[in-house]
């Protein structure tokens, strides 16, 4: 059997050199559903699940998952961004795989627990980095028809991170894929697991050709830019617009609604949810991608038809994209006034 290795201890890491790997921290939260209910889980030192074969996870994807992050503050605190989103999204995500949604209180109980159980593992504030938790809901037990599992586990583990992307905020650049992410009618509006496993192979090309990601184009028409394999995407245009895509097959992505939000409020940009035509980029001064793993990454350029188009640059970020950056993060590391409900203090003692 193969044990793996526990994380080191919190005072012996790196926190300027994290990436974004996997840790096996001392605790996690799991709950158990069965009998048509769930229980009122604990936090376990335990990081394997022990699962039937005929688990529907494993054959038929009936995964979701989320991802939200734990943040430091310069007087010490931790606190949590927009959780309560996170909690609402996958509920949607368990109706659209006929899974049990957990309670919003359950889920939020969860994420606080396993923060406080792993607080020292929480990075210190000025390092840039965050503790990454991934709530995860797998469908369990001896099955074998295509069915709803009749029963479930829910687990939240977490790991300190540094940059998803690796330039950080220093640009990088993407391609577009002969793939899709997600069908018209189909689950990528949700953060199920099955839209990921899809995603491996163009990513592995991607960045085997040396880019950061794939923007994939709208399945139907193959015209109109969807969004990245992590995270959404947005471009500024020179009359000051925060213009994002619109589509019922891209992931709602909470840092995306909080952006639009800042745009408009903080920093006096016109949002825009609309079509992103894939010939018209010559519209954007500046690109980028968004969400919890990515924050803000700016886009140099975008390879399209064997034609790389930059933005900005394809070495620095560009002003505006530099002022949201500085506003999110300002927000979540508790430097700028967040707009009311946003931030979710953990209790620490
Ligand atoms: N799009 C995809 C495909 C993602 O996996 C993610 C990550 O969660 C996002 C967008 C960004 O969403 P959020 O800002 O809620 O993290
Ligand atoms: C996130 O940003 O939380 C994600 O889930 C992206 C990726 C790691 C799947």
């Amino acid at each position: 059997m193969v044990l793996l290795a526990k994380a080191p201890k919190a005072s012996e890491i790196d926190w300027s050199a994290l990436g974004f790997d996997y840790l096996d921290l001392p605790y996690r939260y799991i709950a158990h559903y069965k009998d048509g209910q769930w229980d009122q889980g604990e936090l376990t030192e335990d990081s394997t699940l022990h699962i039937s074969e005929g688990s529907t996870a494993l054959h038929y994807g009936q995964a979701d998952f989320e991802g939200l992050k734990a943040y430091r503050t310069k007087d010490g605190e931790i606190q949590l961004f927009r959780p309560d989103q996170n909690a609402k999204r996958m509920q949607r995500s368990c109706a659209r795989l006929l899974m049990p949604a957990l309670s919003e209180a359950q889920f939020l109980s969860a994420l606080k627990s396993v923060v406080k159980a792993n607080a020292d593992y929480v990075p210190p504030y000025g390092t840039g980095g965050t503790l990454y938790l991934r709530p995860l809901m797998i469908g369990v037990g001896g099955n074998i028809g295509v069915h709803p599992a009749q029963e479930y586990i829910f687990t939240v583990f977490a790991m300190p991170v540094g940059a998803y992307y690796k330039g950080g905020v220093t640009p990088t650049n993407f391609t577009t894929s002969y793939y899709d992410r997600a069908a018209p009618h189909g689950t990528g509006q949700n953060k199920v697991g099955g839209n990921y496993g899809g995603s491996l192979l163009p990513g592995d090309e991607a960045h085997k050709a040396g880019f950061s990601d794939v923007i994939y184009l709208d399945p139907a028409t193959h015209t109109k830019i969807e969004e990245a394999g992590s995270a959404n995407f947005f471009g500024i245009t020179k009359d000051n617009e925060f213009v994002t895509p619109k589509s019922d097959s891209i992931l709602p992505s909470i840092t995306k609604f909080s952006l639009l939000y800042l745009a408009e409020h903080n920093l006096g940009l016109k949002p825009i949810e609309g079509d992103v035509y894939i010939d018209k980029l010559d519209r954007f001064t500046e690109a980028g991608a968004m969400g919890t793993a990515a924050v803000i990454a700016p886009i140099g350029g975008i390879e399209y038809q064997d034609h790389l188009h930059v933005f900005y640059s394809e070495t620095e970020v560009g002003p505006v994209t530099q002022k949201l950056y500085n506003t999110l993060t300002g927000i979540q590391f508790g430097d700028v006034k967040a707009p009311e409900g946003w931030i979710q203090k953990v209790d620490l003692d």
